[in-house]
């Protein structure tokens, strides 16, 4: 039987067994997905015992996903260029190799509700400058974004982040968010916010042209204020729970040697635990 996890701490709120465990029976794997509770100071040992604990590979959560890029052996260019690890696996020589899939699962999941979000490459905004705004930046600029405009409510975070990437990104101050939105083509929320429990995004789309894409990584809720915003004035929206969904595609096809598919029945699915939650 191959097992794999999920590390994080606390790890309880995690979405993946779900995602994994939906899989292992849709295509009858005899396998596992696990939680791990795992404290920051335990990591190291954990990992080093991974295979030792019956684990072919695991997900990584906060807040260990940086720690755990640094404990691997083997990082592979995608979780080099975020500085983080999400996905992890023991490879034919048995050491323990780190990816990150955050710019494949946004980027898929646009490209899957959205094909010509980059129609006239218009530019495009970008809210936060956390690890996952830098995993979406990696993801537009490789797929031919022109121009991205990153807010971010520290804007020294934003300017680092910026310089990361080179002339293509350009730095606005968070309360000019809202004027530079006209012209844009797509909208990132990339920040925590408007999730519950935290604070609401506060933007107004009204200098968003009406064909403009409006993305959020915020999956719970399902429809935050933002992406409600933009569907009642007409604009196209995507929610965050397709980046999740698919985020969790290569990791499972490295561990349980399946490509799985990411199926309206899987959405539904994790669709209806969020809404029991
Ligand atoms: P990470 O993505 O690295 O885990 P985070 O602490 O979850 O970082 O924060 C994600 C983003 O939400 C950050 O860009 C953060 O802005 P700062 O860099 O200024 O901290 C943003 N954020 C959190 N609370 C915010 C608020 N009340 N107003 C504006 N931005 C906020």
């Amino acid at each position: 039987m191959q097992r794999a996890c999920v590390i994080g701490w606390p790890v309880e709120h995690s979405r993946s067994p779900l995602i994994h465990r939906y899989w292992l029976k849709q295509y009858g794997i005899d396998g596992a997905y696990e939680k791990e509770a795992v404290r920051p100071e335990d990591l190291a040992r954990f990992l080093g015992a991974l295979e030792a604990r019956g684990y072919v590979g695991a997900n990584v959560t906060l807040p260990h996903k940086e720690a755990a890029l640094q404990l691997a052996a083997v990082v592979d260019e995608a979780a080099r260029t975020i500085g983080a690890a999400n996905t992890l696996w023991l490879n034919q020589a048995g050491r323990l190799s780190a990816s990150n899939s955050d710019t494949y699962g946004f980027i898929t999941n646009l490209d899957a509700q959205a094909s010509d979000w980059n129609k006239g490459r218009r530019p495009a905004m970008v809210l936060g400058a956390g690890g996952a705004a830098r995993a979406i930046l990696q993801g537009l600029l490789t797929e031919g974004a022109a121009r991205i405009l990153l807010a971010n409510r520290t804007r020294g975070r934003a300017e680092a982040l910026a310089q990361a990437f080179g002339p293509a990104v350009s730095v606005i101050d968070w309360k000019d968010r809202n004027r530079a939105l006209a012209g844009c083509g797509l909208l990132v929320n990339a920040t925590s916010l408007g999730m519950t429990g935290k604070d609401p995004l506060e933007i107004n789309l009204k200098a968003l042209p009406g064909d403009a894409v409006v993305a959020d990584i915020v999956y719970s809720p399902l429809e935050t204020k933002l992406l409600e915003g933009a569907r009642a004035r007409g604009n196209r929206v995507v929610d965050g729970l397709g980046m999740l969904l698919h985020q969790a595609v290569p990791g499972f096809e490295r561990w349980f040697g399946v490509r799985p598919e990411v199926t309206p029945e899987l959405r539904a699915h994790v669709a209806a635990a969020l809404g029991a939650n």
